[in-house]
């Protein structure tokens, strides 16, 4: 196939599945933000937001997804708690590395309400079975991994947001099968990738 029907196979599979535009009411920059280079760089400023406007209480988040930590340091301004988990060895997407795992613990010391684990989602997701009020997912941009550890996150959570809705047809597939087979409400904030928002 080539490049410009990959483009236009992409555009039309986008609108096969639609999502309600989030309109934030304020942007807000948090306090705490480490200073890396990340696809997520200008979500923090909208997290506040929906956690008002879907009235979410701040005591635990968890985190799928956590690479070198700036969206896990960004949310620990809002919670009591935030895990994170992820291999810290990347993926076919972000990018395969050497294992971080001890520098990235290192570099987000200072902040005490983070706890990293090393561990992939599918091992993570069989012990715990406790409540969680916000999640996030933005691991390896398959359907069937967005899939399968977003229904742990949606089910274990109040509000549960998903990175890269708008540049991965496959995370947005995914966002939007989990949001009717689970009947919760959808939402999609498109700017800096996409955030997908299942409340
Ligand atoms: C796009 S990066 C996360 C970026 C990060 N949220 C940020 O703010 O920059 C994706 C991460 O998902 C992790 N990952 C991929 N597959 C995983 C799996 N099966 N279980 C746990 N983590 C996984 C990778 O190791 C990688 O660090």
């Amino acid at each position: 196939m080539g490049l410009r029907t990959k483009v236009r196979t992409a555009i039309n599979k986008k609108w096969r599945y639609p999502m309600q535009t989030y309109r934030p009411k304020n942007l807000r920059t948090p306090q705490n933000l480490i200073q890396i280079t990340s696809a997520w760089v200008g979500l923090e400023q909208v997290i506040e937001d929906i956690l008002e406007r879907f009235d979410i209480q701040r005591d635990r988040c968890i985190e799928f997804g956590t690479e070198f930590c700036y969206s896990t340091v960004a949310l620990s301004n809002y919670f009591k708690q935030v895990i994170g988990v992820d291999l810290f060895t990347g993926d076919e997407h972000s990018g395969y590395k050497e294992d971080h795992y001890e520098k990235t613990s290192k570099s987000v010391a200072p902040f005490d309400n983070i706890e990293l684990i090393q561990s992939d989602y599918r091992d993570y997701i069989k012990q715990d079975d406790t409540q969680y009020d916000f999640a996030h997912v933005d691991i390896i941009h398959t359907y069937e991994g967005t899939y399968e550890c977003g229904l742990w996150a949606v089910e274990h959570s109040k509000c549960c947001v998903f990175h890269d809705t708008e540049s991965f047809v496959e995370v947005r597939q995914a966002v939007f099968d989990l949001a009717k087979h689970t009947g919760k409400r959808l939402y999609n904030y498109p700017r800096h990738h996409g955030l997908g928002i299942i409340v």
